[in-house]
């Protein structure tokens, strides 16, 4: 049985944190899915971490559903989130909703995510309305980095009363949970007392009711940079480095492959082969 967007709920109202990663591929959700992890995102930021993109403005819906559909399929209990990528619902509710069906419809997401506040409301609760559920991305909202730079939001007054009023706007309009990115943990705090529906944060401190991170940031896998607010469980990167050297140095010593990785054939079809191709 997979996690449902109520298990989520009783988790915020029993104070249970709720952890989420993201996963892009089937090899890795299946170990994410195995280990236990609730809450699955598909994010845009494969366009970064996957496709090499500077940021996350070229992922297009097809590179989404392709991702997805392996997700999905590494998956037995996790509650799959698919990230609806940039002009995928902007332009209109009608794109939204015929985006976000496509998400669920052919890749088999439980949910879409999308980022933006109060003006985003009529599209969430159109979403909400057909049945798609919604989680909502607030704060330091990466489609937009072109005009919020990468910088912490909600410092001054008027911008954290800003997030506030969108975090209700996006519960009122029927979102199921709110991603809060680099947000002040103070502010965070407040968000998350004043909703009732889960915040995931990411960059947002300790208060959240859960916490996302991209999985390529706190295995180490991600050589351009570590983001302040990703903690590195492990070094992957310098795991796979060590073992391609090692690969690297018994191919070219003939070390690799011995017996042990190679396959045998009966020696008489060998002899009779070679009987019939004449000597060397
Ligand atoms: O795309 C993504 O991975 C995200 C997370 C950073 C929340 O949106």
């Amino acid at each position: 049985m997979r996690v449902t967007i109520h298990d989520l709920q009783q988790m915020k109202a029993r104070g249970e944190r709720i952890p989420m990663l993201t996963a892009y591929d089937y090899s890795t959700a299946r170990i994410l899915d195995e280990a236990g992890v609730p809450l699955i995102l598909v994010g845009d930021s494969l366009g970064m971490v996957m496709l090499g993109y500077d940021t996350t403005l070229p992922v297009t819906l097809e590179v989404m559903l392709h991702h997805i559909k392996a997700v999905v399929r590494g998956t037995k209990r996790a509650f799959v989130v698919g990230d609806m990528p940039f002009m995928s619902y902007q332009t209109s509710v009608a794109d939204a909703l015929r985006n976000a069906g496509r998400l669920l419809q052919e890749a088999g997401s439980q949910a879409v995510k999308l980022e933006g506040g109060e003006p985003m409301a009529d599209t969430v609760r159109r979403l909400v309305e057909v049945g798609i559920p919604v989680q909502g991305h607030l704060g330091f909202t990466p489609q937009s980095v072109n005009q919020l730079g990468v910088r912490v939001q909600g410092r001054s007054k008027d911008l954290a009363r800003r997030l506030v009023n969108d975090a209700v706007c996006l519960e009122q309009a029927g979102a199921f949970s709110i991603v809060l990115e680099m947000v002040p943990a103070p502010l965070a705090r407040l968000i998350t007392a004043r909703v009732k529906v889960p915040t995931i944060g990411i960059g947002a401190g300790p208060y959240c009711d859960g916490q996302v991170q991209v999985i390529h940031d706190m295995l180490g896998l991600y050589p351009d940079f570590v983001p302040k607010h990703a903690k590195q469980y492990a070094q992957m990167g310098r795991v796979m480095q060590d073992a391609v050297t090692c690969y690297l140095n018994e191919v070219t010593a003939g070390a690799f492959p011995t017996s042990k990785e190679s396959f045998g054939m009966d020696q008489q079809v060998l002899e009779a082969v070679i009987a019939e191709l004449g000597p060397e």
